[in-house]
């Protein structure tokens, strides 16, 4: 068992580069598979969830192979369509691979899928988003069985703008002859990130962005070398620890324009941002001011993977604040954490309203989910002495090395191992 022991109430100074995003490199991996191809990834963060959807290719018969930060996926032998429960169970992306299983295999077979404690997390949409395609699907005993040999393009109408049902289907139909078209699909900036590398593959994708997204099917694809986007979330994560801890700090390789959500309520707050071409520069002079109407909704509405953090934000501002989570009603497990710390948090249901405090204090807390966790973090980073956060494993999901990129940072932050 691992704990990062956090010394608070140090400035941020200095710059970071931000990592290549979880997001976007779960979703390439897995469609790797259905190129039956060499697929070349460079600048790969090898996040937890990353390092177990390698193992589900590996399990597959892929050959993988990490030279520096480049990752090598030869996908030619793989021969199996089965994905075991003992990787679902460590991560719920594992659902990304029935669409490349389809699309390569015609059928697939895979466990039921676990990943962040954050509530009910239902795969309805990609249930009935491939059954649209003509796929047979039987739910038995703890796993999805797939027929997809009759499978065909055809027209897909999502209820939600899911992102992984929306990228679940996008990769079911690339083999697909002829054109499927999915609508009220979801318009993150991964799922761009997944047309482009479908379409650097060979393939002919369009639309990602929009809410309507069209599939040409293509037979035969080639090797490829590829770049997923820099982490938004990781980049906005920094942001509003800059925002509460004052300082300066430069974010390096970023992409602005992805998080235009998160940027207009950090200016609101008090913090300075300018930006040059992939760089983002931040100061914070004051004690931030709290902010108001913070709603999660689907890209380009606020991101839910930045409530928490943004929660942790509001604990210390002036005033009072209002957050709305619409995604997932079991994120604000980390406000008993805070309240620990001396935070003045009510929930309502998906309300949940913040009294800001002049100060937090250190206390003995524990991760209960990724976004949670990095939450605690931040609040852990302005408290006034010492705090503990347990069950580290969580935060390492979707952040290569909090403790070191806050330490670049001029923080005082330790990983011990229990
Ligand atoms: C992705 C992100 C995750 C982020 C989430 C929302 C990845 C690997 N993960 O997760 O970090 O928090 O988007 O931005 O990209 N839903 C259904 N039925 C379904 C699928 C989803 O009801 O079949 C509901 C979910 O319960 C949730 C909402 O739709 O309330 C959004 O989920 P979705 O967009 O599918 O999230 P993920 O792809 O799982």
């Amino acid at each position: 068992m691992e704990t990062l022991y956090v010394l608070g109430g140090k400035e941020l100074h200095g710059d970071i580069d931000i990592v290549t995003a979880k997001n976007a490199l779960l979703p390439i991996l897995s469609c790797g598979l259905l190129t039956a191809r060499v697929i070349v990834l460079h600048r790969v963060a090898m996040f937890t969830d990353v390092s177990y959807m390698i193992k589900i290719l590996e399990s597959l018969g892929c050959i993988v192979t990490l030279i520096g930060d480049d990752l090598v996926v030869d996908t030619v032998l793989a021969d199996k369509y089965e994905v075991r429960e003992e990787f679902t169970k460590k991560v719920r992306s594992s659902i990304f691979m029935l669409g490349p299983l389809l699309s390569r295999f015609r059928r697939a077979k895979v466990a039921y899928p676990g990943g962040c404690n954050i509530g009910n997390r239902p795969i309805d949409l990609h249930i009935k988003g491939l059954k649209s395609l003509n796929v047979k699907i039987e739910e038995r005993h703890g796993y999805i069985y797939c027929d997809g040999s009759n499978m065909r393009s055809g027209d897909v109408h999502l209820d939600f703008p899911s992102v992984g049902a929306t990228e679940n289907i996008m990769m079911a139909s690339v083999g697909l002859k002829g054109t499927t078209t999915i609508y009220n699909c979801a318009r993150e900036p991964e799922i761009e990130d997944l047309q482009n590398f479908i379409n650097a593959c060979g393939g002919r994708v369009s639309g990602a962005g929009s809410s309507i997204i069209s599939i040409t099917g293509v037979e035969n694809f080639h090797d490829v070398e590829y770049t997923a986007i820099p982490d938004r979330i990781v980049a906005g994560t920094y942001m509003i620890a800059c925002a509460m801890c004052g300082g300066g700090i430069e974010l390096k390789n970023c992409e602005k324009s992805h998080n235009l959500a998160l940027i207009d309520k950090l200016k609101s707050c008090g913090l300075n941002i300018r930006s040059k071409k992939d760089r983002l520069y931040l100061s914070m002079k004051s004690k931030p001011k709290s902010i108001s109407n913070i709603v999660t909704q689907p890209y380009p509405g606020f991101p839910t993977d930045l409530q928490s953090q943004i929660l942790a934000l509001q604990t210390i501002s002036r005033g009072t604040s209002v957050i709305v989570e619409n995604l997932y009603e079991s994120r604000y497990k980390i406000c008993n954490e805070l309240i620990k710390m001396g935070a003045n948090i009510r929930i309502n249901d998906r309300m949940a309203i913040i009294n800001g405090v002049p100060k937090l204090y250190g206390a003995n807390v524990t991760a209960t989910d990724l976004r949670g966790g990095a939450g605690l973090v931040l609040a852990g980073l302005t408290a006034d002495g010492y705090t503990t956060i347990e069950d580290v494993y969580h935060i390492d999901r979707g952040y290569l090395s909090i403790e070191d990129d806050f330490c670049k940072l001029g923080a005082e932050i330790k990983r011990i191992n229990k």
